[in-house]
């Protein structure tokens, strides 16, 4: 039976573009494993959307004098126009500001209620006469009555992470500059308590495989502190309503909601592709492994909000939405990253600190991007964006090791075999040829048990080192100087690099798929390896929204290299771009 994958990427607000921290933190590393797992042939869904409500959006909307509805369709665009360019091969990236998203919350905030995990209460909560409003969240800030830090929300403290009482809050401001009174307000909140011990046994039967970061933010968290009831709605106009009758003018809290889109987004994309039901391949089969690619801001949310709300709505989501009892499936890995800082600084949108996602692709290749924010992602600790690093990285590893290696081969078999695959009689090759060939078909094992366990950096310099030995082979058997002296010795050295680099390719794929999937069509495969990204608009009853969506391609691909003795191939070029030193000051003034 094929294996079912969920790969879900945290859904980017709307209220700012995407920089390379957010793509390495968490959609490259979630389409490397998503493009890998769909090599091995796999039931693969990879979702995510714009995160549209909330108070991120509701202030950028007021601060531009524009509505929240157009500030998130104007990021949303941009979100697709990326994802596109850099190959973020999304099988599914809608937004949560869509009908089919509002009755899956609602239906998981109804499950919630119905068992029991739900109860109102009443606060007090800052309230603006002026503009006859609640302010929530990050409309209001101050000291951290905890841990003493300015910059707190009235709901949440980022330096020291606590959840905190709005009329505790030292020294209260609005972020509009309305003049505060505490008012009473009425929430409901999820008893987090009483689903802890429930939440604590899902993490520790899964410590085996998950990161030691990840467990210390949850685990550890939970067996110090314990878990603590959270309010889950909010005073606020824009976002889902509260689905009880008398709670109008109230939302489901941005944060209780997004993490739903998990479950929203394979529901639209099973609608779109006219197959309803096809989501509970990920959602009600136990086996089906979910991997959540986030940043370690989110790792809350994901390790223990978003399990609680899955298993405290038990049986009967799937009894309200479908009628039948069953469970929903369980995150089975949350792999967070650290943060990216660039220059040695912390990336801020307001300081114009930062690498904008787009704006790079205006001067670099997507694989040379994706490249440097592979072997600089930062799985374990923080890393840094250095210019100077990017172009050695590239120029050093991409062009020199790889590059110019399937080039080199290529170009050499083009001209002196006319465009074909030298024919060798495979029983005729000699120890070193066979020798560098099973080395090269072990990388599909060592390579792929390294991205099974979602250690990418580990899992791409196993494949460099995989293209040194090609080199190295190279040097020794140097084909160019054979030619001279015995054409079909240099025969054999030359099927076999081009063997290797064929599989190299496929090796490579998931972390560059643009231009491996130009040396596969260089070699003449009729079928790609991955499959191809479009837009689709959905109209439904709350207006129409754009999704972003992938047609994959059947089968399994990641086995070695298929190329038969004397096939013909297509004229080569090179692969990448050497990056001239001179754009490292010319980046570095960019910034600030
Ligand atoms: N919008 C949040 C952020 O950018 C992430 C939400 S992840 C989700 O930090 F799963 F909750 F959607
Ligand atoms: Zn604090």
């Amino acid at each position: 039976m094929t294996e079912n994958i969920l790969i879900a990427i945290a859904w980017p607000y709307a209220n700012a573009e995407i920089h390379v921290g957010n793509i390495t933190g968490s959609h490259l590393s979630g389409d490397i494993i998503a493009r890998y797992h769909r090599l091995k042939g796999r039931n693969v869904a990879m979702v995510s959307g714009t995160d549209s409500h909330g108070t991120p959006v509701t202030l950028r909307a007021e601060d531009e004098g524009s509505t929240p509805e157009k500030v998130y369709k104007r990021f949303h665009e941009g979100f697709l126009e990326l994802f596109q360019q850099m190959g973020i091969s999304y099988d599914m990236f809608t937004s949560t500001h869509t009908e089919n998203h509002f009755k899956v919350a609602q239906s998981i905030f109804l499950a919630l209620k119905e068992n029991g995990h739900l109860y109102a209460k009443k606060s007090m909560q800052w309230f603006s006469p002026e503009a006859n409003r609640f302010l929530p969240d990050r409309y209001v800030e101050g000291i951290c009555y905890i841990c003493g830090e300015p910059g707190a929300r009235s709901d949440q403290c980022d330096s020291c992470g606590n959840v905190l009482e709005p009329a505790k809050l030292i020294d209260p401001k609005a972020k509009t500059g309305d003049v505060l009174e505490l008012r009473e307000t009425e929430h409901f909140y999820l008893d987090l308590s009483k689903l802890e011990p429930k939440v604590a046994t899902f993490l520790r039967e899964r410590s085996a495989h998950m990161r030691d970061t990840v467990l210390g933010e949850s685990l550890g968290k939970i067996e110090v502190e314990g878990l603590l009831p959270r309010p889950i709605t909010r005073d606020l106009d824009w976002g889902i309503p509260v689905p009880v009758e008398g709670w109008d003018g109230k939302c489901l809290y941005v944060w209780f909601e997004a993490v739903i889109g998990y479950l929203s987004a394979p529901i639209e994309l099973s609608q779109i592709n006219g197959t309803p039901d096809a989501w509970q391949d990920w959602w009600t089969d136990p086996d089906a492994r979910q991997f959540h690619f986030i940043g370690k801001d989110n790792i809350f949310f994901h390790t223990a909000l978003w399990p609680a709300e899955l298993m405290g709505a038990g049986t009967e989501f799937m009894k309200i939405f479908t009628g039948e009892e069953k469970l929903l499936t369980l995150p089975y890995d949350v792999p967070a990253n650290q943060f990216m800082n660039l220059e040695g600084q912390k990336i801020s949108g307001s300081k114009n600190w930062a690498v904008w996602g787009r704006d790079a692709l205006t001067r670099y290749d997507p694989d040379a991007l994706r490249y440097y924010l592979t072997v600089n992602m930062p799985e374990t600790k923080d890393s840094d964006w250095d210019w100077e690093f990017f172009v050695a990285h590239n120029n050093n590893e991409l062009v020199a090791n790889w590059g110019n290696l399937a080039n080199r081969v290529l170009s050499f078999c083009y001209k002196h075999w006319e465009g074909h695959i030298p024919v060798v009689d495979t029983v005729s090759l000699r120890p070193a040829d066979l020798e560098l060939l099973a080395a090269i078909e072990a990388g599909f094992s060592s390579v792929g048990d390294l991205l099974e366990a979602v250690k990418i950096r580990a899992a791409l310099n196993e494949a460099m080192r995989l293209a040194t030995e090609v080199n190295k082979y190279l040097d020794t058997s140097a084909p160019w100087k054979e030619l001279k002296v015995d054409r079909d010795e240099a025969a054999k050295s030359v099927y076999t690099a081009l063997k290797a680099i064929d599989s190299l390719k496929t090796i490579f794929s998931p972390f560059l798929p643009f231009t491996s999937e130009k040396l596969h069509a260089t070699f003449g495969y009729k079928t790609p390896l991955f499959g191809k990204q479009f837009v689709k608009t959905v109209e439904d009853n709350l207006g129409s929204h754009t999704a972003l969506c992938y047609q994959g391609v059947e089968g399994e691909q990641w086995k070695p290299s298929n190329l038969q003795p004397g096939a013909a191939f297509n004229q080569p070029s090179p692969l990448f771009k050497k990056l001239d030193q001179e754009i490292v000051e010319e980046e570095r003034a960019r910034l600030g």
